[in-house]
């Protein structure tokens, strides 16, 4: 930022970089939130004197932007009610479901509509009040489909830049939202929108013809005014030097020793780690793991399943019946096929720190990532950065977008109880070497693509 609190370089995203923590004293302390997005960014956000615009979680109430490690801070407030309409309501009842295949039927209420305009319209707001002239502003994801339009009506001296972390759906699914076009349009504000897959793009530019009229080659669009519009693929990524050197730190191994003790020493450790989230496939892999079990496929005094479920938008219906669904599930499959203190399903709905985590994969035998879809699937990449030895296995949906790179995974359709079942115990009980083969194959990919890699691809071709 200069003198007079412009940016060169912004980010607008749902969410701040920063979670308010307390300190010894018991005063609020801001700490950098933990993922990739901010790690790849802040280097950027350093050199160019860049603010992050965004939420910081708790509903009425306002705060002072503030500076924080070199960059600056600027909140937008929500009131509970658009807590509600716009969060809760629209991005992850409307859209979130919409844009998964319609995997939980999602609702359409003009109100939520309503507030969801006006809320992206704040944001919007706020990014051209602290853009310098000609700035670069790099919006990011579904919760804020509308700012790349009503930004550049604000501020059309501005360079903006759209990337949607979730999947953008075909032109049958995404037909059914009434403001289809006012949503195609607000992308149609930027100057370049990222998706995950090239998929992604193509449904979009078929969209942007349709709706809007527009003429498209390749992968560039003309607006009226003859301005260009380039829709492309950039598939996100993790910072897999910094999971290798968590994995190999000596306290992370102890963790991980501690662990696998805690679990009962088993021969092998299935592992699944999502959010609570009705995209990850739970449902289906935790039953597919029950009939392994009582079809003595899996034998209880040598395999257990470790499925760590992180709690997500908790007030949305769907995810509170989810929840529900799950808690009866695993308490059944225990009930029926563990022993007493010998549970074959070891389930966790919390929140674990990113060495936890660390020491989680450098122990699983199998990972396990089956959602029935999901834009890329991090989980999947952050395992194999957790094993630079040729240990390990990766059971992989192949609607997950990370199914496109991790080509040598075991790849499984989630609807498919039996292949998934199959191919579980296939990837517990293949040979080292045909293991090893694959998990050499997918680190190359994975360390050769990090998130730097995607930020720099993407700001690059932004013209940053
Ligand atoms: O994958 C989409 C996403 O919005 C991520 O950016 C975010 O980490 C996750 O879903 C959880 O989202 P939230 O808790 O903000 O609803």
């Amino acid at each position: 930022m200069n003198s007079d609190h412009k940016a060169d370089f912004l980010v607008v995203a749902n969410r701040l970089p920063v979670d308010r923590k307390t300190d010894a004293d018991g005063n609020p302390v801001w700490r950098t939130s933990p993922g990739g997005l901010v790690t790849a960014l802040e280097p950027v956000m350093k050199r160019k004197g860049g603010a992050w615009v965004g939420w910081h979680g708790a509903p009425d109430e306002t705060i002072e932007g503030f500076e924080h490690e070199g960059y600056q801070i600027v909140p937008v407030p929500l009131g509970e009610q658009e807590v509600e309409e716009f969060y809760e309501g629209f991005s992850n009842a409307t859209l979130w479901p919409l844009y998964h295949d319609c995997v939980a039927p999602p609702e359409f209420h003009r109100e939520w509509w309503d507030t969801y305009k006006a809320v992206n319209q704040r944001f919007a707001q706020a990014a051209a009040d602290v853009a310098e002239q000609g700035a670069t502003v790099w919006v990011q994801d579904y919760q804020l489909h509308l700012v790349p339009s009503m930004l550049r009506e604000l501020r059309p001296d501005l360079r903006i830049g759209f990337f949607l972390h979730i999947p953008f759906p075909p032109k049958e699914l995404f037909q059914q939202v009434p403001w289809r076009k006012e949503l195609v349009e607000g992308l149609l504000g930027a100057d370049l929108v990222g998706f995950q897959l090239p998929g992604g793009a193509s449904n979009f530019i078929r969209l942007a013809r349709r709706l809007s009229g527009v003429e498209a080659l390749g992968d560039t669009i003309t607006m009226p005014d003859g301005r260009r519009v380039r829709a492309r693929a950039y598939p996100i990524s993790i910072d897999a030097d910094g999971f290798k050197a968590l994995a190999e730190d000596p306290a992370v191994q102890e963790e991980a020793a501690q662990l696998r003790e805690n679990l009962g020493n088993p021969k092998k450790i299935f592992l699944g780690i999502d959010r609570l989230d009705y995209t990850k496939g739970l449902r289906q892999r935790i039953r597919a793991f029950g009939e392994l079990f009582r079809d003595d496929e899996l034998d209880p005094a040598e395999s257990v399943f470790l499925q760590v479920a992180t709690p997500s938008r908790e007030r949305v219906e769907e995810y509170k019946k989810l929840r529900d669904d799950i808690d009866l599930l695993v308490g059944r499959i225990n009930s029926q096929e563990g022993d007493i203190g010998n549970p074959v399903i070891a389930y966790r709905h919390d929140s674990f720190p990113r060495t936890t985590m660390a020491a989680m994969y450098s122990i699983a035998d199998v990972m396990v990532v089956t959602p029935l879809r999901d834009g890329m699937n991090l989980v999947a990449k952050e395992y194999i950065a957790c094993h630079p030895d040729d240990e390990g296995a990766l059971v992989l949906s192949e609607f997950a977008g990370a199914a496109k790179e991790l080509k040598q995974a075991y790849i499984v359709n989630p609807h498919d109880l039996n292949g998934m079942k199959k191919t579980l115990v296939k990837a517990a009980t293949d040979s080292p070497k045909q293991r090893a083969r694959r998990m050499k194959a997918m680190r190359k990919q994975v360390f050769s693509h990090q998130i730097d890699d995607w930020a720099n691809d993407f700001l690059h071709d932004l013209g940053v």
